[in-house]
């Protein structure tokens, strides 16, 4: 099992709460998170980089709820956004701006205007034309405070992942690499109207490996290099992104203290660079994923001679990572007893129409599972709620957070007149 979701007196629990508990008050589909969980991993993650001078920003698109986001706030992060949507919840849960970094490879005119207003950590570019764009709206302004912008590298590193998220190849469209940031500074003369402090960089998602990381360092190191020596820079800040790996298989292939001596090799007391940089760190998923559990009733069971289906009342819609990434997400029974007895292949589905609607594929899970029975969707807390739709006119599912013996909703269940509250007949 999971740390803070463990079976207790025959089943699974939140932490000290009960799932069959919360499913009975607030009903079926469920996500339900566990505070003490990513308070965890934060506080593993402000341990291991102690001694290097940082910023955690936490990539709200992980998940982006209002509740939890003000507990990552109590607990010292920052934020990572990618649209203006995003910084708009981070400030209406408390960050403030200097604890922002935002990022995206496509910002509108209009979401750049308002974002320069603002002393935000820094704008990370991502092209040439939006470099240019920033220096125009930036002639326009009033101001005197110079936004500080940072320069979205892509190393040309292969992260190894899902190609899906993965981010820091030539081929991806994310960020600028070395040529193009070299050539945008030297047509553009910028010093009048920006400070460029820093560089930064995210290779992909779910990397399971510490090799990538390392790399992509290298190279952003040469290039820091490179244009302080050409441009006369002073690059403050080096921004390392996100993308460390959760152990969806119950086996952790690099932890957050691996990576903190990794980082601190370079940027320790000790590393070869100490001191030198103001880090950036922008985990979403090893924040938020173990904490969070979709809880889903089995609507039936059917039964072929070719195959043997469980059909859920969660579907694609409310998390779609199995669908889109073919990804795997452990799957248990709510009752411990399930967990024995016989177990048979089975395909874990949803009622979405769609034929990848599907949570497992053969799965071995027990046999006497059948309608009323509960399964419970492990490391669901990122990319899960923040990725639903309303695909097949399905309303959103309610949010539970668990702390302790106590939860609190922090999404209400959206109803059928939400489905059709922005449309005009
Ligand atoms: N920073 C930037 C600029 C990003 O684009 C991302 C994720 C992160 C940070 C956070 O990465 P993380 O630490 O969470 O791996 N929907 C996919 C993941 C997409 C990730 C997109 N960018 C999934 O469900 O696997």
């Amino acid at each position: 099992m999971r740390d803070f979701f463990q079976y207790k007196a025959g089943e699974l629990h939140c932490e000290n709460v009960s799932l069959r508990q919360l499913v009975k008050k607030f009903g079926s589909p469920l996500y339900v998170y566990s505070e003490a969980d990513f308070s965890h991993q934060v506080k593993r993650f402000q341990k291991s980089l102690s001694n290097v001078p940082h910023t955690l920003f936490y990539a709200v698109k992980a998940n982006s709820n209002l509740s939890l986001l003000k507990k990552l706030k109590a607990l010292g992060t920052g934020v990572d956004l990618v649209s203006y949507g995003e910084l708009f919840r981070a400030k209406k849960a408390g960050f403030s701006y200097e604890k922002m970094v935002l990022s995206g490879v496509g910002k509108t005119k209009e979401e750049l205007r308002k974002a320069l207003k603002l002393p935000l950590h820094s704008i990370n570019v991502e092209s040439a034309a939006e470099f240019k764009l920033i220096l125009e709206l930036v002639k326009g302004m009033k101001s005197k405070r110079k936004p500080k912008i940072a320069f979205r590298f892509n190393p040309d590193v292969n992260p190894k992942t899902h190609p899906y998220i993965s981010t820091g190849l030539k081929e991806n469209k994310f960020g600028l690499n070395r040529d193009e940031i070299l050539d945008v500074l030297k047509k553009n003369p910028f010093s009048q109207s920006i400070t460029v402090t820093g560089i930064s960089v995210h290779i992909g998602s779910q990397i399971e490996s510490l090799k990538p990381f390392s790399e992509a360092i290298e190279r952003c190191l040469e290039l820091v290099d490179e244009l302080e020596k050409k441009f006369q820079l002073k690059i403050q800040t080096l921004d390392l992104g996100g993308g460390i790996a959760i152990p969806y298989t119950g086996d952790e292939k690099i932890t957050i203290e691996a990576y903190g001596e990794m980082v601190r090799k370079y940027f320790g007391p000790n590393g070869k660079y100490p001191q030198r940089f103001h880090l950036g760190f922008e985990p979403g998923r090893r924040i938020i994923g173990s904490s969070g559990v979709l809880v889903t009733e089995v609507l039936f069971r059917k039964s072929r001679k070719e195959k043997e289906f469980l059909v859920l009342d969660a579907g694609m819609n409310d998390l779609l990572r199995p669908s889109l990434y073919e990804s795997f997400h452990e799957i248990v029974p709510m009752k411990e007893a399930q967990l024995r007895g016989k177990l048979m292949n089975t395909d874990v589905v949803g009622p979405v129409c769609e034929s990848s609607d599907r949570f497992a594929r053969d799965r071995k899970l027990s046999k006497n599972l059948d309608s009323g029975d509960y399964l419970v969707i492990l490391d669901a807390g990122a990319y899960g709620m923040s990725m639903a739709s309303t695909y097949n006119s399905r309303p959103k599912v309610a949010e539970v957070l668990v702390s302790g013996k106590n939860s609190k909703l922090v999404r209400r269940r959206e109803t059928l007149n939400d489905l059709i509250r922005e449309e005009l007949v």
